[in-house]
């Protein structure tokens, strides 16, 4: 089984930054965003690869999931072992790549990775978000299971004012955890899926469950995003694909709580994903807090 990554956008909120390197190079701590991401999406059991839909315009992806080992043996030369093994550890990731030069969506960009699924379910997991304890497609995979392997997505609650911003379902709770309060919104708790609707205007919202960016997808969607036409935005939505499987297979969603993840889709986003990142590590935090404190006082 493999895990899609679309990462062919061009990045244009972080330019310059993004003029001549991807946007998901751009570091967290240091490592890039987009090796958290490929880590978490290689966390369910029976993931044993992924596949990075890239555009041509960003080699440099390919560059840094390649293997360097005379870059490596240099490292090693000079006695930088442990920076040899984290470079190499990049290298030996289970990573292969296709192509989407014209974006057309995400919907397009999933499809793009049809021939490399063997007509197996997957994973797709957006590339602006990481969770960094990798559980959330963990969890995905245990409800798909007890659902006789049925697509299965991460949402979460958001307020009327932003439901446009996003992709929101349809459906009705069908377990909850105990203690949880009768609205079924609480992490945890499992919705039967019956419609989902992308960018919805908040009178035609549905519920005010959002789609995280995390999906386990049954295979037959890449038979239905090749007559998907254009949605919203004039983009070949995955969720408009998604909302024609329901036709045929039954889909749950999965209520998480976003805040597990971090969000790098935006400067301000990425700058507080580091900052929290930092501070949660141990070797890094005593730094981190002295040279902000130095500089800036929160608040
Ligand atoms: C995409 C999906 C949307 C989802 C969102 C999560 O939208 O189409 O359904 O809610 O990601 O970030 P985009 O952010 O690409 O517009």
């Amino acid at each position: 089984m493999k895990s899609i990554i679309p990462a062919a956008g061009l990045g244009t909120r972080f330019l310059p930054a993004t003029k001549c390197s991807p946007k998901e190079l751009l570091p967290v701590l240091n490592k890039p965003v987009i090796q958290y991401v490929v880590e978490e999406a290689l966390e369910p059991e029976g993931v044993d690869g992924v596949v990075i839909v890239n555009s041509h315009e960003k080699p440099q992806i390919e560059a840094y999931f390649a293997e360097d080992a005379e870059f490596e043996a240099m490292l090693r030369e000079r006695g930088k072992d442990a920076l040899a093994d984290a470079v190499h550890e990049a290298g030996a990731l289970p990573v292969s790549f296709v192509y989407q030069d014209d974006p057309k969506g995400l919907g397009h960009a999933v499809y793009c990775a049809k021939d490399q699924m063997d007509g197996d379910p997957f994973f797709v997991l957006l590339g602006d978000y990481f969770v960094p304890d990798r559980q959330m497609c963990v969890d995905m995979a245990t409800v798909s299971a007890a659902h006789n392997h049925a697509s299965v997505i991460a949402v979460a609650p958001v307020p009327a004012d932003q439901v446009s911003r996003y992709g929101i379902i349809a459906g009705e709770c069908v377990e909850s955890l105990p203690g949880c309060n009768a609205t079924g919104e609480e992490e945890g708790a499992v919705w039967k899926v019956t419609g989902l609707v992308e960018k919805p205007a908040p009178e035609d919202a549905p519920s005010h469950l959002f789609i995280v960016g995390r999906y386990l997808l049954s295979p037959r969607i890449m038979d239905l995003l090749a007559t998907q036409g254009t949605g919203a935005g004039g983009e070949i939505q995955l969720t408009d694909a998604m909302e024609r499987l329901l036709e045929e297979e039954e889909m749950y969603a999965v209520v998480v709580d976003p805040d597990k993840g971090c969000d790098t889709g935006t400067p301000a986003a990425w700058a507080a994903t580091n900052a929290r990142m930092a501070l949660a590590n141990e070797s890094e935090a005593a730094a981190f807090k002295e040279a902000l404190g130095r500089d800036v006082k929160l608040g």
